[in-house]
């Protein structure tokens, strides 16, 4: 392989593989392929220009995608709408380019016979019971909650639909909630470090004991770069470092780090259909492709991440107005 298309690699985890790849494959040229939404940021691929270049266009434009594709050796298709919150509010953009647009890359991969892998949510399998010892894996029905949720459920059984009818030479991973640098300021760890940067207090949904299974970009990355090197054509990938907290834990995490007092927050409306718990078993990827997690301390891996934004100021700043009117809106 020597040449990729990665889709949404201006978005949060797809600039961090585009960077990840940078460094660990010094002989690859990688083309980004992103629209450029309001969750797309040229910043965050900047410096990267000798081997990395930038096409800005929609997965959804068959001529423009069909192109890209031709010109690459393998996909890695990130690019989604990603934001749970959103999607319950204005559903359309979710089912356009979540679903419709991964058929098209689908369509493309299949007439140009290329690789292609697909990432995709812990989410497809909905939600688990907090005392439940229980984790997802690979045979887990899908049971989808959120108008996201289900249309990334929908784009894996595309990609599923066309390996086994047509061929296509596609394998798919399932993640758990990422952390790290350049994620988006309306997501919850960031949200919070910016609120506490900017005076306010850190906002829960509800009760917050929603258990979410942290794992930092960097590990997901390997996880991805793994899959698409040894992972056998057709399968599915759990990726995930046991990372289980729940949401209360990480907000008096962030406060304390912050050198703020631990109950300094507020609570404020729950999401509907808010999923209470997820858990990811990893074993099929760690067992066969003999993949590991390295950033496996939470706590020092949030105090990075706040290092992040409390020095990449001019990076969020300009959405975090914009972000909070949003949510305002929503009573959150
Ligand atoms: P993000 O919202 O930060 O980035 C999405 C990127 O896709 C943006 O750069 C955006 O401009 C681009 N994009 C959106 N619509 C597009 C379109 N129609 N055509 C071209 N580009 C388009 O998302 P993220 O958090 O980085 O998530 C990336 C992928 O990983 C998604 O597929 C998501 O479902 C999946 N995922 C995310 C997490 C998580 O914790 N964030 C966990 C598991 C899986
Ligand atoms: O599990 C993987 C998924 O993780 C990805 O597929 C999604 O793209 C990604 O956005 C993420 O979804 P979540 O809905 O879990 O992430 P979010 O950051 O929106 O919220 C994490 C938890 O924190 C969730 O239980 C809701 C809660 N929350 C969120 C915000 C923004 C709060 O309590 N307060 C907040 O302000």
């Amino acid at each position: 392989m020597q040449k990729i298309l990665v889709t949404g690699g201006a978005g949060f985890i797809g600039s961090n593989f585009v960077r990840y790849i940078y460094r660990e494959r010094p002989n690859w040229q990688i083309e980004v392929y992103d629209k450029l939404t309001y969750a797309g940021n040229k910043a965050n691929i900047s410096g990267l220009e000798d081997r990395v270049t930038l096409t800005v266009a929609d997965i959804c434009d068959e001529q423009e995608i069909g192109a890209a594709i031709a010109r690459n050796d393998a996909v890695v298709h990130f690019a989604a709408e990603s934001h749970n919150d959103n999607s319950l509010h204005h559903p359309w953009p979710f089912v356009k380019t979540n679903i419709v647009g991964t058929f098209r890359i689908l369509e493309s991969v299949r007439k140009h016979n290329k690789r292609i892998h697909h990432i995709s949510t812990d989410e497809v399998y909905g939600d688990l019971e907090l005392d439940d010892p229980a984790k997802f894996t690979p045979d887990t029905p899908y049971n989808p909650s959120s108008p996201y949720s289900s249309t990334k459920a929908g784009s894996d059984l595309l990609v599923r639909a066309w390996a086994r009818s047509f061929g296509v030479k596609a394998t798919i991973s399932n993640c758990s909630n990422n952390y790290g640098p350049y994620q988006h300021i309306e997501k919850f760890i960031p949200r919070q470090i910016t609120e506490i940067l900017e005076g306010r207090k850190p906002k829960l949904y509800g009760s917050g004991e929603n258990v979410r299974d942290w794992i930092h970009t960097e590990d997901h990355s390997s996880g991805v770069l793994s899959i698409l090197e040894k992972g056998k054509i057709g399968e599915t990938y759990l990726i995930g470092a046991n990372g289980e907290e729940n949401n209360k834990n990480v907000v008096e995490l962030i406060l304390e780090l912050m050198g703020k007092n631990k109950s300094d927050y507020e609570h404020v409306n729950d999401r509907p259909g808010h999923d209470l718990r997820y858990a990811i078993d990893a074993s099929k990827l760690m067992n066969e492709l003999n993949w590991l997690p390295k950033y496996t301390d939470f706590k020092s891996g949030l105090a990075d991440t706040i290092k992040w934004y409390e020095e990449n100021e001019a990076w969020w700043k300009p959405e975090k107005q914009a972000t909070e009117e949003k949510y305002k809106e929503l009573g959150r």
